[in-house]
């Protein structure tokens, strides 16, 4: 029996910093649950750029098809901005989503107790919060033809993108979002503009379609994505599963994840179909981005990289319990006051450092035997 593998790509801003911590943990379920890995790790983004002049080596996405399951930190940064759009960072994040087939994007909003003071809403509306955004990831205007930027003929430029869904791409994600409900609060909101897109009502009709035809005793309810936003910061305890498009998703997910107090909580799974050996294709990453403001000074949160490690364990792995066991040792750390600089609200307490928060959680986690 040979280990599973997982690919490593830090990337870009403070990827590589959360990405220790995150190799500290995965160190500690080989030595101490016998979870062992055959860990690799590769370059994307900008650094894959700055290494090869393009931000996805054809020799890495070769290997991100092959492993059992892929983590990633961050992609980007103002050194990049100039860059031709072709080549761009986040160029290479989406050919990984692309040609890794990942439609079904979990993005989970889960308030820790301990933070509950720390959200911009007030606590008793966020208090036990734990809500998911299923965000189709591989369609839409992300990726619709024709797109570009090109003449108008009558001196000026426009500006191309389409919004872009069949049958078939609707169908899988809203299987995704219904299977996941099942398993949580039974209920799913699908949220589209059906009252301005012809794209959003396809959406709506193919949502209901599975609905009644494989998921009748889960329950379904639709929303415009605009009325969904403004739900969401108004009552967000309604919500359980969410479905939704790439772009819409985009937006509902940083929505969502800033209820719960900082971008540096929040975790992410990116699921494709099933490989030969049943494991479905995944990327995993934190919902936030390369942060360049404060990299390499040691303040970056490395939460939500674990917890995506910890959505790894359950989603690619089928080690729920030391999911489990993971989330729970963030709950203790964060319940005993550890901090980094994002979770410092008014009180102004000193931050710990990112190395702090990793060792932190490593103790949590023997704490835990
Ligand atoms: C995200 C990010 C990406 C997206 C960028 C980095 C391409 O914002 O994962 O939410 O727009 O999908
Ligand atoms: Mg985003």
């Amino acid at each position: 029996m040979t280990n599973p593998s997982i690919l490593i790509l830090p990337g870009d801003g403070i990827g590589p910093e959360v990405m220790t911590e995150v190799r500290k943990v995965i160190g500690w379920f080989a030595d101490k649950r016998g979870l062992a890995f055959d860990v690799s790790e590769d370059l994307v983004g900008g650094a894959a750029y700055d290494a090869h002049g393009t931000p996805l080596h054809d020799d890495t996405m070769a290997k991100a098809l092959e492993v059992d399951a892929v983590l990633l930190g961050a992609v980007g940064g103002p050194k990049y901005d100039d860059l031709d759009f072709s080549v761009k960072p986040e160029r290479g994040l989406l050919r990984l989503r692309k040609e890794m087939d990942l439609f079904s994007n979990l993005r989970p909003a889960q308030c820790f107790d301990a933070l509950a003071d720390f959200s911009s809403l007030k606590k008793d509306i966020i208090a036990g919060l734990d809500i998911m955004i299923v965000r189709e990831l591989t369609s839409g205007v992300y990726f619709g033809e024709p797109r570009g930027i090109m003449d108008d003929n009558e001196g000026g430029r426009v500006g191309i993108n389409t919004q872009r869904y069949t049958t078939e791409e609707i169908r899988r994600v809203a299987r995704s979002a219904f299977e996941l409900a099942k398993r949580r609060g039974n209920k799913v909101c699908s949220m589209e503009k059906a009252n301005v897109m012809e794209s959003g009502i396809l959406w709506r009709e193919e949502v209901q379609w599975v609905h009644d035809n494989e998921y009748p005793d889960v329950e379904l309810s639709h929303m415009y994505a605009d009325a969904g936003a403004m739900q969401l910061v108004r009552w967000p305890k309604q919500f359980d599963v969410i479905v939704t498009d790439n772009l819409f998703g985009d937006l509902l997910s940083d929505c969502a994840a800033m209820l719960t107090g900082s971008l540096g909580m929040l975790p992410s799974a990116s699921l494709g179909a099933p490989m030969e050996n049943g494991r479905p294709k995944a990327l995993y990453e934190p919902v936030h981005g390369s942060a360049p403001d404060i990299t390499g000074q040691g303040k970056a949160n490395p939460i939500a990289c674990i917890l995506s490690f910890a959505m790894a364990l359950r989603y690619s792995f089928d080690q729920g319990d030391e999911a489990t066991r993971l989330e729970t040792a963030i709950e203790t750390v964060l319940a005993d006051g550890h901090r980094t600089a994002d979770l410092i609200g008014e009180e102004g307490r000193a931050p710990i450092s990112t190395a702090e928060m990793g060792d932190a959680i490593v103790a949590a986690l023997e704490n835990s035997l």
